[in-house]
């Protein structure tokens, strides 16, 4: 791939970004406007109110991303947008945005799996110089965020097997859910890390559901053994403050500890070269020392500005998809639900 440049949008979640990123390496610009604090107030991302935001913030965002690159839209190649999974009323802010884009300027419009996404974002640098080693294939990848845990084997650029995901919650969604329940802020993935560096991980057995002989994770039933444990602390007459730190470790030890031990697994018995851990729980210190630790084969994890949403890589992912010839209508709609084994090409 040479001087591919793509502009790329994302507003499937609760985050309004925009980037540019060259040949699907290199991050010539990425602006992410996250409404967390927005969301904060609610406990949880409020689809309503994000949908908002993003009309909000879409232009000027990309107006920043394309400024921040030393750009006009004559300068890029392709305009890449996220067309699913994601919430539907915030997918078509992004969409539209790009489609208006596209039809002004005539460039090519690109919808890009946000999954697809995540997994690109390994390929990405945010530095000038020297570029790191492009993962190899075979790749077992993983990928967990707040709305998807997914293990996939990328056996080529775009080529993907879906091994299993989550049955139930999905990993940060159990962050997220468990941290309400002990007490702590949202999004709850950060705040348990924070809370569980004073803990001890092995103060609580929490149960892990192993599935065995299958690559599916269920995260259900520890949720529900946290808040058991929670409401038998409370009903304790005895006990003194809820033990956050020890919760939040053990909890987050008994995660940590199937997703590393099935990735592994897994990427054993399919050959696979190398381990990618993409999504933001992928920011999760605990699981990528583990990961690391644990693993036999590199261990791919992308900087933790590109673990989150954002929109570089989407744009990295539209270089591949550009430089393979794919190109989408005007008439292109969002996809709330688009599993990665509907997008092998
Ligand atoms: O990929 P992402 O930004 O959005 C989705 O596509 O869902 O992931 C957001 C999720 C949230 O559930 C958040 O709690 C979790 O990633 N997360 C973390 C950490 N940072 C973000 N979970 C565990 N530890 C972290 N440090
Ligand atoms: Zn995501």
């Amino acid at each position: 791939m040479e001087n591919i440049r793509v502009l790329g949008i994302e507003t499937s979640c609760d985050e309004t970004a925009a980037a540019v990123v060259e040949d699907g390496r290199i991050i010539l610009s990425s602006v992410v406007a996250s409404q967390v604090d927005l969301h904060a107030q609610f406990g949880g991302i409020y689809p309503e109110v994000a949908s908002r935001q993003h009309i909000l913030n879409i232009y000027p965002i990309i107006e920043t991303a394309l400024r921040e690159a030393h750009m006009d839209l004559k300068d890029v190649d392709a305009i890449a947008v996220t067309r699913g999974p994601g919430l539907p009323g915030s997918l078509v802010v992004g969409i539209n945005a790009a489609k208006g884009l596209s039809l002004g300027s005539g460039l090519p419009l690109l919808g890009i799996n946000h999954l697809e996404g995540h997994l690109y974002s390994a390929w990405l640098h945010e530095f000038s110089g020297e570029l790191p080693p492009e993962p190899r294939f075979p790749l077992l990848a993983l990928i967990v965020s707040g709305g998807h845990t997914e293990l996939a084997l990328m056996e080529d650029h775009r080529i993907y097997r879906r091994l299993g995901g989550t049955l139930d919650d999905a990993a940060g969604e159990a962050f997220d859910k468990v941290a309400r329940l002990i007490g702590l802020s949202y999004p709850g993935g950060p705040a348990i890390q924070r809370a569980a560096e004073d803990g001890n991980s092995k103060a609580i057995k929490f149960p892990r559901a192993w599935l065995p002989g299958t690559w599916n994770f269920s995260f259900s039933g520890l949720k529900t053994a946290v808040l058991r444990t929670v409401r038998e602390l409370e009903a304790d007459a005895d006990a003194e403050e809820l033990p956050v730190a020890d919760l939040a470790a053990s909890f987050q030890d008994s995660v940590v500890d199937v997703l590393v031990k099935k990735t592994l697994e897994a990427a054993k018995e399919l050959k696979a070269k190398e381990i990618l851990v993409a999504g933001g729980v992928s920011a999760n210190k605990a699981l990528r020392e583990t990961m690391i630790a644990e693993s036999r084969l590199p261990v791919h994890i992308p900087p933790l500005s590109l673990c989150t949403d954002n929109a570089a890589m989407i744009a990295g992912a539209g270089c591949y998809r550009f430089d393979v010839g794919q190109r989408d209508g005007l008439d292109m709609d969002a996809l709330p639900t688009w599993p990665l084994s509907e997008i092998s090409s």
